[in-house]
Protein backbone atom coordinates (compact mmCIF):
# COMPACT_ATOMS: atom_id res chain seq x y z
CA UNK A 1 0.00 0.00 0.00
CA UNK A 2 1.42 3.32 -0.69
CA UNK A 3 1.12 5.66 2.31
CA UNK A 4 1.45 9.24 2.19
CA UNK A 5 2.21 10.73 6.14
CA UNK A 6 2.40 14.24 7.20
CA UNK A 7 5.31 14.46 9.82
CA UNK A 8 5.22 17.19 12.18
CA UNK A 9 7.93 17.14 14.26
CA UNK A 10 7.09 20.42 16.25
CA UNK A 11 9.21 21.52 19.07
CA UNK A 12 11.89 20.40 21.90
CA UNK A 13 12.09 16.51 22.09
CA UNK A 14 9.51 16.25 18.99
CA UNK A 15 12.04 15.73 16.44
CA UNK A 16 13.94 13.40 18.61
CA UNK A 17 11.19 11.27 18.99
CA UNK A 18 9.52 11.68 15.61
CA UNK A 19 12.68 10.30 14.36
CA UNK A 20 12.59 7.01 16.06
CA UNK A 21 8.81 6.47 15.09
CA UNK A 22 9.89 6.95 11.46
CA UNK A 23 12.73 4.26 12.04
CA UNK A 24 9.72 2.18 13.40
CA UNK A 25 6.91 2.75 10.41
CA UNK A 26 9.67 2.27 7.87
CA UNK A 27 10.79 -1.27 9.26
CA UNK A 28 7.12 -1.84 8.89
CA UNK A 29 7.08 -0.73 5.37
CA UNK A 30 10.02 -3.14 4.41
CA UNK A 31 8.36 -5.89 6.83
CA UNK A 32 4.72 -5.68 4.96
CA UNK A 33 5.76 -4.10 1.64
CA UNK A 34 4.36 -0.59 1.97
CA UNK A 35 5.53 2.48 0.57
CA UNK A 36 5.69 5.40 2.97
CA UNK A 37 6.11 8.75 1.52
CA UNK A 38 6.85 10.92 4.93
CA UNK A 39 5.97 14.75 4.07
CA UNK A 40 7.86 17.21 7.00
CA UNK A 41 5.99 19.97 7.67
CA UNK A 42 6.75 23.33 10.04
CA UNK A 43 4.44 23.89 13.42
CA UNK A 44 4.90 25.71 16.92
CA UNK A 45 7.86 27.31 17.51
CA UNK A 46 9.77 26.21 14.90
CA UNK A 47 7.16 27.49 12.65
CA UNK A 48 6.71 30.87 14.34
CA UNK A 49 10.85 31.48 14.01
CA UNK A 50 10.68 30.33 10.45
CA UNK A 51 7.36 32.44 8.92
CA UNK A 52 6.16 33.59 11.89
CA UNK A 53 2.80 31.32 11.60
CA UNK A 54 2.30 28.35 14.30
CA UNK A 55 0.28 26.61 11.56
CA UNK A 56 1.15 27.54 8.33
CA UNK A 57 -0.86 27.04 5.00
CA UNK A 58 1.23 25.33 3.90
CA UNK A 59 1.68 22.53 7.13
CA UNK A 60 -2.57 22.36 6.87
CA UNK A 61 -2.77 21.81 3.10
CA UNK A 62 0.14 19.00 3.61
CA UNK A 63 -1.90 17.49 6.44
CA UNK A 64 -5.38 18.10 4.65
CA UNK A 65 -3.92 15.93 1.14
CA UNK A 66 -2.29 13.46 3.35
CA UNK A 67 -3.55 9.85 4.69
CA UNK A 68 -2.80 10.18 8.31
CA UNK A 69 -0.75 12.94 10.62
CA UNK A 70 2.17 12.05 12.45
CA UNK A 71 2.47 14.77 15.16
CA UNK A 72 5.91 15.43 17.79
CA UNK A 73 4.98 18.09 19.91
CA UNK A 74 4.82 21.78 20.58
CA UNK A 75 5.88 24.17 22.89
CA UNK A 76 8.77 26.56 23.99
CA UNK A 77 9.69 27.77 27.31
CA UNK A 78 10.28 31.33 25.36
CA UNK A 79 6.55 31.86 25.52
CA UNK A 80 5.16 30.52 28.83
CA UNK A 81 6.13 32.96 30.82
CA UNK A 82 5.34 35.45 28.78
CA UNK A 83 1.36 36.06 28.67
CA UNK A 84 1.26 38.95 26.53
CA UNK A 85 3.01 37.18 23.62
CA UNK A 86 0.96 37.89 20.46
CA UNK A 87 1.52 34.44 18.63
CA UNK A 88 2.14 31.52 20.74
CA UNK A 89 2.45 27.90 19.24
CA UNK A 90 -0.46 26.48 21.00
CA UNK A 91 -2.58 28.23 18.84
CA UNK A 92 -1.39 26.65 15.94
CA UNK A 93 -2.42 23.04 17.62
CA UNK A 94 -5.84 24.48 18.23
CA UNK A 95 -5.78 25.65 14.75
CA UNK A 96 -4.73 22.72 13.28
CA UNK A 97 -7.60 20.40 15.54
CA UNK A 98 -10.15 23.01 14.53
CA UNK A 99 -9.18 23.21 10.77
CA UNK A 100 -8.54 19.81 10.39
CA UNK A 101 -11.74 18.86 12.26
CA UNK A 102 -10.57 16.48 14.93
CA UNK A 103 -13.25 16.04 17.42
CA UNK A 104 -12.14 13.31 19.28
CA UNK A 105 -9.23 12.55 21.07
CA UNK A 106 -8.51 8.97 22.24
CA UNK A 107 -6.81 9.13 24.91
CA UNK A 108 -5.25 5.27 26.24
CA UNK A 109 -4.51 4.34 29.33
CA UNK A 110 -2.92 1.01 30.09
CA UNK A 111 -0.22 -0.63 32.26
CA UNK A 112 2.47 -2.79 31.69
CA UNK A 113 3.00 -5.43 33.60
CA UNK A 114 7.03 -5.24 33.22
CA UNK A 115 6.82 -1.86 34.72
CA UNK A 116 4.25 -1.82 37.04
CA UNK A 117 5.98 -0.91 39.93
CA UNK A 118 7.16 2.84 38.16
CA UNK A 119 3.75 3.64 38.83
CA UNK A 120 3.16 6.29 41.66
CA UNK A 121 -0.25 3.98 42.77
CA UNK A 122 -0.11 0.87 44.72
CA UNK A 123 -0.03 -2.51 42.33
CA UNK A 124 -2.97 -3.56 43.57
CA UNK A 125 -5.13 -0.51 42.70
CA UNK A 126 -3.89 0.04 39.50
CA UNK A 127 -3.62 -3.92 38.32
CA UNK A 128 -5.58 -4.25 35.14
CA UNK A 129 -6.33 -1.07 34.12
CA UNK A 130 -7.33 -0.42 30.68
CA UNK A 131 -9.52 2.58 30.06
CA UNK A 132 -9.55 5.15 27.46
CA UNK A 133 -10.58 8.86 27.14
CA UNK A 134 -12.39 10.06 23.94
CA UNK A 135 -12.21 14.04 25.23
CA UNK A 136 -14.00 16.30 22.74
CA UNK A 137 -11.36 18.66 21.02
CA UNK A 138 -12.67 21.08 18.69
CA UNK A 139 -15.70 23.08 21.05
CA UNK A 140 -15.93 24.07 25.03
CA UNK A 141 -14.43 26.62 26.82
CA UNK A 142 -10.96 26.01 24.33
CA UNK A 143 -13.35 27.71 21.44
CA UNK A 144 -15.77 29.99 23.16
CA UNK A 145 -16.29 33.17 23.28
CA UNK A 146 -13.65 34.84 24.99
CA UNK A 147 -12.09 38.29 26.01
CA UNK A 148 -11.69 41.53 28.56
CA UNK A 149 -13.81 43.73 30.10
CA UNK A 150 -13.78 46.42 32.32
CA UNK A 151 -10.46 48.27 31.47
CA UNK A 152 -8.85 44.77 31.44
CA UNK A 153 -9.23 44.04 35.01
CA UNK A 154 -12.45 41.36 33.82
CA UNK A 155 -11.94 38.39 31.99
CA UNK A 156 -13.84 35.53 30.71
CA UNK A 157 -13.93 32.09 28.38
CA UNK A 158 -17.09 30.71 27.82
CA UNK A 159 -18.29 27.17 27.20
CA UNK A 160 -20.24 26.43 24.55
CA UNK A 161 -21.31 22.78 23.29
CA UNK A 162 -24.16 22.20 20.23
CA UNK A 163 -26.17 18.76 20.74
CA UNK A 164 -24.36 17.84 17.06
CA UNK A 165 -21.26 18.11 18.91
CA UNK A 166 -21.55 16.33 21.42
CA UNK A 167 -23.77 13.87 19.41
CA UNK A 168 -20.58 13.50 17.62
CA UNK A 169 -18.48 12.54 20.16
CA UNK A 170 -20.69 10.00 21.77
CA UNK A 171 -21.19 8.11 18.93
CA UNK A 172 -17.57 7.63 19.07
CA UNK A 173 -17.82 6.36 22.68
CA UNK A 174 -20.77 3.93 22.25
CA UNK A 175 -19.17 2.15 19.09
CA UNK A 176 -15.66 1.85 21.33
CA UNK A 177 -17.90 0.81 23.97
CA UNK A 178 -19.75 -1.84 21.91
CA UNK A 179 -15.94 -2.90 20.40
CA UNK A 180 -14.48 -3.10 24.43
CA UNK A 181 -16.56 -4.19 27.52
CA UNK A 182 -19.81 -2.30 26.86
CA UNK A 183 -19.60 0.27 29.45
CA UNK A 184 -19.98 3.84 28.81
CA UNK A 185 -19.15 6.62 31.50
CA UNK A 186 -19.93 10.27 30.51
CA UNK A 187 -18.06 12.65 32.81
CA UNK A 188 -19.49 16.16 32.93
CA UNK A 189 -20.46 18.51 35.51
CA UNK A 190 -24.63 18.27 35.66
CA UNK A 191 -24.85 19.42 39.13
CA UNK A 192 -23.87 23.01 38.54
CA UNK A 193 -23.65 23.50 34.58
CA UNK A 194 -25.84 24.20 31.55
CA UNK A 195 -23.58 22.95 28.66
CA UNK A 196 -23.17 19.52 31.19
CA UNK A 197 -26.87 19.14 31.19
CA UNK A 198 -27.18 19.32 27.36
CA UNK A 199 -24.13 16.34 27.37
CA UNK A 200 -26.10 14.12 30.24
CA UNK A 201 -29.50 14.83 27.89
CA UNK A 202 -28.00 14.01 24.25
CA UNK A 203 -26.14 11.02 26.04
CA UNK A 204 -29.25 9.90 27.91
CA UNK A 205 -30.97 9.86 24.22
CA UNK A 206 -28.96 8.53 22.74
CA UNK A 207 -28.68 5.24 25.23
CA UNK A 208 -31.61 3.65 23.57
CA UNK A 209 -30.24 3.08 20.10
CA UNK A 210 -27.42 0.94 21.82
CA UNK A 211 -28.92 -1.26 24.29
CA UNK A 212 -25.67 -3.35 25.01
CA UNK A 213 -24.15 -0.55 26.36
CA UNK A 214 -23.89 -0.20 30.00
CA UNK A 215 -23.87 3.66 30.34
CA UNK A 216 -23.18 5.49 33.62
CA UNK A 217 -22.93 9.28 34.26
CA UNK A 218 -20.46 10.55 36.95
CA UNK A 219 -19.42 14.20 37.76
CA UNK A 220 -15.83 15.27 36.75
CA UNK A 221 -14.73 15.95 40.05
CA UNK A 222 -15.52 12.48 41.60
CA UNK A 223 -14.15 11.11 38.41
CA UNK A 224 -10.66 12.62 39.35
CA UNK A 225 -10.80 11.04 42.35
CA UNK A 226 -11.86 7.47 41.65
CA UNK A 227 -9.76 7.79 38.48
CA UNK A 228 -6.59 7.64 40.50
CA UNK A 229 -8.42 5.19 43.81
CA UNK A 230 -9.87 2.46 41.24
CA UNK A 231 -8.89 2.96 37.83
CA UNK A 232 -9.04 -0.51 36.42
CA UNK A 233 -13.14 -0.26 37.09
CA UNK A 234 -13.10 2.08 33.97
CA UNK A 235 -13.45 1.19 30.72
CA UNK A 236 -14.36 3.94 27.91
CA UNK A 237 -14.84 7.63 29.10
CA UNK A 238 -16.45 10.65 27.16
CA UNK A 239 -16.52 13.79 28.15
CA UNK A 240 -15.26 18.00 26.86
CA UNK A 241 -12.18 19.03 25.93
CA UNK A 242 -11.33 20.70 29.34
CA UNK A 243 -12.12 18.18 31.71
CA UNK A 244 -10.75 15.68 29.05
CA UNK A 245 -7.38 17.38 28.85
CA UNK A 246 -7.34 17.99 33.04
CA UNK A 247 -8.57 14.05 33.29
CA UNK A 248 -6.17 12.58 30.73
CA UNK A 249 -2.78 14.20 32.52
CA UNK A 250 -3.88 12.84 35.43
CA UNK A 251 -4.80 9.43 34.10
CA UNK A 252 -1.04 9.89 32.79
CA UNK A 253 0.26 9.27 35.96
CA UNK A 254 -1.07 5.60 35.93
CA UNK A 255 1.36 3.95 33.82
CA UNK A 256 4.20 5.07 35.46
CA UNK A 257 5.75 7.36 32.75
CA UNK A 258 3.88 10.01 30.55
CA UNK A 259 6.23 8.94 27.95
CA UNK A 260 4.53 5.84 27.43
CA UNK A 261 1.29 6.90 26.37
CA UNK A 262 -0.10 7.86 22.79
CA UNK A 263 -3.01 9.32 21.47
CA UNK A 264 -5.02 9.93 18.37
CA UNK A 265 -7.29 12.96 17.46
CA UNK A 266 -9.92 11.44 14.91
CA UNK A 267 -11.26 13.65 12.20
CA UNK A 268 -14.24 12.92 9.66
CA UNK A 269 -11.77 12.82 6.97
CA UNK A 270 -7.62 12.77 8.39
CA UNK A 271 -6.74 11.79 11.91
CA UNK A 272 -3.81 12.60 14.00
CA UNK A 273 -1.04 10.37 16.18
CA UNK A 274 0.66 12.36 18.93
CA UNK A 275 2.81 11.23 21.76
CA UNK A 276 0.44 13.06 24.74
CA UNK A 277 3.59 14.39 26.15
CA UNK A 278 4.76 17.91 25.76
CA UNK A 279 8.11 19.03 24.24
CA UNK A 280 9.45 18.36 27.17
CA UNK A 281 12.55 21.61 26.54
CA UNK A 282 14.89 20.27 29.31
CA UNK A 283 15.37 17.15 27.64
CA UNK A 284 15.44 18.91 23.71
CA UNK A 285 18.35 17.75 21.81
CA UNK A 286 20.17 15.42 24.52
CA UNK A 287 18.78 11.96 23.23
CA UNK A 288 17.59 11.19 26.30
CA UNK A 289 13.26 11.39 25.64
CA UNK A 290 11.45 8.49 25.83
CA UNK A 291 10.49 7.96 22.29
CA UNK A 292 7.59 4.94 23.06
CA UNK A 293 4.79 7.25 23.50
CA UNK A 294 5.32 7.96 19.64
CA UNK A 295 6.35 4.84 18.46
CA UNK A 296 2.66 3.63 19.80
CA UNK A 297 1.07 6.52 18.55
CA UNK A 298 2.81 5.13 15.01
CA UNK A 299 0.96 2.22 15.75
CA UNK A 300 -2.56 3.96 16.78
CA UNK A 301 -2.09 5.40 13.78
CA UNK A 302 -1.88 2.11 11.55
CA UNK A 303 -4.90 0.99 13.30
CA UNK A 304 -6.72 3.78 12.26
CA UNK A 305 -5.56 2.86 8.40
CA UNK A 306 -6.97 -0.69 9.48
CA UNK A 307 -3.41 -2.32 9.28
CA UNK A 308 -3.55 -4.03 12.51
CA UNK A 309 -1.07 -6.45 11.79
CA UNK A 310 1.09 -3.78 11.20
CA UNK A 311 0.01 -2.05 14.66
CA UNK A 312 0.60 -5.11 16.59
CA UNK A 313 4.15 -5.95 15.09
CA UNK A 314 5.22 -2.46 16.67
CA UNK A 315 3.30 -3.21 20.10
CA UNK A 316 5.08 -6.56 20.08
CA UNK A 317 8.21 -4.77 19.75
CA UNK A 318 7.43 -2.04 22.49
CA UNK A 319 6.36 -4.98 24.88
CA UNK A 320 9.63 -6.91 24.09
CA UNK A 321 12.04 -3.74 24.74
CA UNK A 322 10.30 -2.83 27.74
CA UNK A 323 10.87 -6.23 29.26
CA UNK A 324 14.07 -6.94 27.99
CA UNK A 325 14.94 -3.44 29.64
CA UNK A 326 16.03 -1.47 26.39
CA UNK A 327 14.74 1.75 28.20
CA UNK A 328 15.14 5.42 28.18
CA UNK A 329 16.53 6.86 31.58
CA UNK A 330 13.37 7.68 32.95
CA UNK A 331 12.73 4.14 33.21
CA UNK A 332 16.57 2.65 33.67
CA UNK A 333 16.08 2.45 37.45
CA UNK A 334 19.78 1.80 38.71
CA UNK A 335 19.94 -0.19 35.17
CA UNK A 336 21.78 0.87 32.20
CA UNK A 337 19.68 3.79 30.37
CA UNK A 338 19.42 3.71 26.84
CA UNK A 339 20.07 6.82 24.61
CA UNK A 340 16.69 7.45 22.90
CA UNK A 341 18.09 6.85 18.89
CA UNK A 342 18.91 3.81 20.48
CA UNK A 343 15.67 2.52 21.83
CA UNK A 344 14.75 3.56 18.04
CA UNK A 345 17.05 1.05 16.37
CA UNK A 346 16.33 -1.26 18.86
CA UNK A 347 12.93 -1.31 17.94
CA UNK A 348 13.17 -0.85 14.43
CA UNK A 349 15.61 -4.03 14.09
CA UNK A 350 13.18 -5.92 15.94
CA UNK A 351 10.27 -5.26 13.73
C1 LIG B 1 -3.00 18.65 25.25
C2 LIG B 1 -2.28 19.93 25.59
C3 LIG B 1 -2.90 21.07 24.80
C4 LIG B 1 -4.35 21.19 25.23
C5 LIG B 1 -2.17 22.43 24.95
C6 LIG B 1 -0.70 22.32 24.57
C7 LIG B 1 -2.85 23.51 24.18
O1 LIG B 1 -2.30 20.16 26.95
O2 LIG B 1 -2.97 18.26 24.07
O3 LIG B 1 -3.59 18.06 26.14
O4 LIG B 1 -4.64 21.86 26.23
O5 LIG B 1 -5.20 20.62 24.57
MG1 LIG C 1 -3.16 18.61 28.07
Amino acid sequence: MKLNIALLAGDGIGPEVIDQAVKVCNAIATKFNHEISWRPALTGAAAIDAVGDPYPDETHEICATSDAVLFGAIGHPKYDNDPSAKVRPEQGLLRMRQKLGLFANVRPTFTFPSLIDKSPLKRERIEGTDLVFLRELTGGIYFGKRGREDNGDTAFDTCTYTRKEIQRLAKKGFEMAQKRSKRLCCVDKANVLESSRLWRETVQAMEQDYPDVEVSYEFVDAVAMRLVQWPSEYDVLITENLFGDILTDEASVISGSMGLMPSASIGESISLYEPIHGSYPQAAGKDIANPLATVLSAAMLFDGLELNDEAEAIRIAVNKSLSEGIVTEDLAEGGKAYKTSEVGDWLASHI
